[in-house]
């Protein structure tokens, strides 16, 4: 019998093209060069499987192009770029690997906190500018974290992972989530729910670890950064879309709040170009979850969820159940 083929759409590790190689015909795209949409559907067209990445959007339009295809493995948490009430429709699963990046992408939130707080990247710019002719009592003055109140609207796996770290900063912790832990995982947090008005009133550190989807575009709009403190910072490593950017620029420009610090953006990779002459902001190209060996976990866990979805068993990180109808 000959075996299923399938696409990694970007480059992966080598040892995930060789575990992937025990069980399938691969084709892989070492060279990284990201496909188009056409491009895309014409490389699935034969293939029975799919090692994805959050730029390559799955859709009706694709899946009308690929007869074969049983399974489409996310190499992300977030899963956006799914169109999954498509993908049920023609029984094709899908999967994302929630998990193994938590505390990878909780640590890098913890760098954003810091660095935005304390104006690391505008103090590094001025120092390479050769700006720097000496100590001075009130040069770049930041905002004490320690004892400041955090915000986390999203209380996920990754929302709690910030939450956590916050005990080593005497911190009161306040989160906002469609639904609230319970009692025990709120202690081991040190969080309280608190309704999102609330939440933005009274946090000087709002950090956002939400999934983007209809519901969650566009979250923090003017009218929500407008309820925030002047004095506070936003933080965001959850996904593009779910700050409206023109309107956070906006409050950026005229002090609405103080700072920001972001890892997403709408549009990427081409984001608002307003952005940059913003010196009150540390700015990163969604790298949250990039250290070595999360991504390779990463891509590790999508590739089993291929195998499994392939060989007949149920993919650990199944999105669509009801594909298996
Ligand atoms: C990265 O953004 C992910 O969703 O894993």
């Amino acid at each position: 019998m000959s075996r299923p083929k399938v696409q990694v759409t970007r480059e992966v590790f080598d040892e995930v093209l060789d575990y992937l190689g025990q069980h399938f015909e691969v084709t892989a795209n070492q060279d990284d060069r990201p496909f188009t949409p056409e491009e895309l559907a014409q490389a699935l067209t034969d293939k029975h499987g799919a090692l994805t990445v959050l730029t390559d959007r799955i859709d009706a339009a694709l899946l009308s192009h690929c007869p074969q295809l049983k399974a489409v493995c996310n190499i992300a948490v977030g899963y956006n770029n799914f169109d999954l009430k498509a993908m049920s429709a023609r029984a094709v699963l899908g999967t994302n690997t929630p998990g193994v990046l938590d505390a990878a992408t909780a640590d890098f939130t913890w760098a954003l906190i810091l660095a935005t707080a304390r104006r690391l990247t505008e103090a590094e710019a001025w120092l390479r500018a050769g700006e720097w002719q000496g100590w001075k009592l009130k040069q770049f003055l930041g905002m004490d974290v320690q004892g400041a109140t955090l915000g986390i609207i999203g209380m996920g796996r990754i929302g709690q992972a910030v939450a956590k770290r916050a005990r080593g900063f005497d911190m009161p912790v306040l989160y906002y989530n469609r639904t609230r832990l319970a009692p025990a995982l709120e202690r081991e947090c040190n969080a309280r729910h608190a309704s999102l008005d609330e939440l933005l009133a009274q946090s000087d550190i709002v950090t956002l670890h939400t999934p983007y989807s209809a519901d969650s575009h566009h979250l923090l709009g003017a009218a929500q950064l407008a309820k925030m403190k002047p004095s506070a910072i936003l933080i965001h490593a959850a996904r593009g879309g779910v700050v409206d950017d023109a309107a956070l620029i906006a409050a950026l420009q005229n002090g609405t709040i103080a700072a920001a610090g972001l890892d997403v953006f709408e549009s990427e990779p081409k984001f608002n170009p307003e952005f940059l002459k913003l010196r009150n902001v540390v700015l990163a190209p969604h790298i949250a979850s990039a250290t070595t060996n999360t991504r390779r976990n990463m891509a590790m866990l999508a590739a089993k969820n291929l195998v499994a979805a392939l060989t007949g068993e149920r993919p650990p990180n199944l999105l669509n159940p009801d594909a298996l109808k």
